[in-house]
Formats: C-alpha cells, sequence, structure tokens
C-alpha cells in the first residue's frame, strides 16, 4: 500500500472517530440542558398551580363559606380541584404542549382518572409516606415529558365529600351523580397532582444539531483529505518518483549530464542533491575507467 493511501486512511479513520466523538458529546450536552430547562419550567408551572390553590385555600373559601347558605355547594367557587381545574383548562389553550393533572384513583370528575403510570405513582406514594414529591421522565403515546408530581392523600374533612354518596352536598350529587369518586378513606393516597413538561421537540432539537455537527464535520475531513491527498501527491510522491526514475538511469549509466531538477529546501531536496553528488561521482568514475 503506498504511503500516500496509508496516510490518508490513518488521518481519516482517526478524523471520523473524532468528528463521531464530538457529536455524540454535542447530543449528551444538548439532552442534559433540555433536561435542565424542563425541569425549570416544570418546576415554575407546578408551583404557580399550587400557590393559586394556597390562596384560594387560605383567603378566598373561609370567606365564601360565610356568603353561601348552608348546605349548598357551587363547585367552581368552592373547590380548590374545581378552580386549578379551570385556570389550567385556559392556561392550556395559550401554552399547549404543557399538561395538568389532579391524577386520581377513582375521581368525581371523570377526565381526573390517572392512567396505568400515574396509578403506579399514586400507588408508590402510598407505600412511602415520607415523599412530599418526586419528579422523573416518563413516555406517553410515544412522547417524552418530564414530570412533576404531589401526593393527595385523604383528611377527615375530605370525607364529606368524598366519603358516601348520603353524606355528600345535594348540588355535588346533581352535578357529579354517584357513580364515582366515593368510598375514600382517611389517610389514603388517593391522587396525585401532576404537571407534565413535553421534551420530544428539545430531544428532536438535539439530534438536529448533532447530526448537522457530524455532517459538517464529515464533509471538513473530506475536503481535508483531498487537500492532503494533492499536497501528497505533488509534493512527495512525484519528486519520489522522479528520484526513482533517475537513479535507475544512473544505475545503467544513462542520462550522467542531466542535473535532477529538485531544489527544495527540504528531506527530498536533500535526497535529491545526494543522488545529483551520485550521478556527479559516476560520471566521474565511468570516465576515469573509460581511459585507462
Ligand atoms: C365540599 C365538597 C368537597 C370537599 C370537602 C372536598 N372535595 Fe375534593 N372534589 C370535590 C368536587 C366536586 C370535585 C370535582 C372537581 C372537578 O370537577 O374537577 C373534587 C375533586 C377532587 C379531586 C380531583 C379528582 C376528582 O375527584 O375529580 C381530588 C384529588 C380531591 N377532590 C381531593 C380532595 C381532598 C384531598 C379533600 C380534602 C382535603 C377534598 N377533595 C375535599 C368536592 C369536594
Amino acid at each position: 500500500m503506498s504511503i500516500r493511501v496509508r496516510f490518508i486512511i490513518v488521518i481519516g479513520v482517526l478524523s471520523m472517530l473524532a468528528s463521531v466523538a464530538l457529536a455524540y458529546a454535542s447530543y449528551q450536552f444538548s439532552v442534559k440542558n433540555a433536561m435542565a430547562d424542563a425541569k425549570t419550567q416544570g418546576a415554575i408551572v407546578f408551583n404557580m398551580i399550587d400557590s393559586s390553590r394556597m390562596y384560594f385555600k387560605k383567603n378566598q373559601r373561609p370567606l365564601v363559606l360565610e356568603l353561601v347558605e348552608e348546605d349548598r355547594f357551587y363547585p367552581e367557587i368552592m373547590s380548590g380541584f374545581v378552580m386549578t381545574r379551570g385556570v389550567w383548562e385556559i392556561f392550556e389553550k395559550r401554552f399547549p404542549g404543557y399538561q395538568f393533572k389532579q391524577a386520581t384513583i377513582d375521581p368525581l370528575y371523570p377526565p381526573n382518572k390517572a392512567d396505568a403510570e400515574e396509578l403506579k405513582l399514586i400507588d408508590s406514594f402510598g407505600k412511602n409516606k415520607e415523599i412530599k414529591n418526586t419528579e422523573g421522565i416518563v413516555e406517553k403515546k410515544g412522547k417524552q415529558y418530564y414530570y412533576f408530581a404531589r401526593p393527595i392523600s385523604v383528611g377527615a374533612k375530605c370525607l364529606r365529600c368524598h366519603g358516601t354518596p348520603e353524606e355528600a352536598p345535594k348540588d355535588q350529587l346533581e352535578i357529579y351523580g354517584t357513580d364515582h369518586g366515593y368510598d375514600w378513606h382517611k389517610g389514603q393516597v388517593v391522587s396525585t397532582s401532576i404537571v407534565y413538561v413535553p421534551l420530544d421537540k428539545a430531544m428532536a432539537a438535539a439530534k438536529k444539531s448533532a447530526t448537522s455537527l457530524f455532517t459538517m464535520g464529515a464533509a471538513g475531513i473530506v475536503l481535508l483529505m483531498g487537500v492532503i491527498w494533492f499536497f501528497l501527491s505533488s509534493g512527495v510522491v512525484a519528486p519520489l518518483a522522479k528520484l526513482q526514475e533517475k537513479t535507475t538511469q544512473i544505475s545503467l549509466g544513462k542520462e550522467l549530464d542531466e542535473e535532477i531538477g529538485i531544489h527544495s529546501k527540504d528531506e527530498i531536496g536533500d535526497l535529491a542533491k545526494a543522488i545529483d553528488r551520485l550521478r556527479i561521482s559516476t560520471a566521474k568514475l565511468l570516465k576515469r575507467c573509460a581511459g585507462k
């Protein structure tokens, strides 16, 4: 295999490996950034919802309870869960993509029903009451999300509406019926407040930037190989071939009067000079022999 081919293969393989490593590192970096972004966004959204619910519970509901006749129940102004759901329905129209759910094992409002993943989460909250919130990555319908979740457990007061239908306010029975959302128990973790931040766009962007980095790297390498090939051909291979041809002629006693004509100031130029000296001394030697 010629020097030129060997050199190109070694440099090419090493540069390709470097370019793959660079693209991979860039992908990892972008994914890490996307996660950090999702975490911040999720924390903001989650805490905003929670804060509005806290305000409602602490400041608004006590006043509402004073104003509304006893035995009446208007969910929109008396339930924190209805309030958060309503706020969220407006928010998600303005910021599509994010999702929020009060995912519940057996809810009054059917769309709050927990899916398989959420049921697992509620179960793990139930088994470990120390956990006050959790976060992580989950896949839903082929899309990745970063989620923030908090457990919701049942207190004695909750049973007025979530205990038996007989005890529940009549207004509630009229709106929600009696089929689901009851028979909860004190201390039971029945639900999780969960926010989902979509990750797929950020992941796709990470993949795209890594791919374009690799493509640019590969194109650069091909160009570099071309330039190296050109310089090796004109600066090394061609002069070496000429020197080989000249040396062969000298060894046959031919072209002894012709200067080699390579004057580059490098190793090849030095070799050319040495062969030139060999040519001159061979010529002298041959003349001397012929004279005898
Ligand atoms: C005065 C009645 C009332 C009380 C008291 C009450 N809730 Fe509810 N709760 C409701 C209604 C009505 C809904 C339906 C919300 C909706 O339409 O989105 C609801 C919804 C929920 C949901 C969402 C899932 C679902 O059932 O749709 C959870 C979780 C929940 N309540 C937990 C609690 C907890 C925990 C307490 C006690 C701290 C409590 N509730 C106290 C009436 C009540």
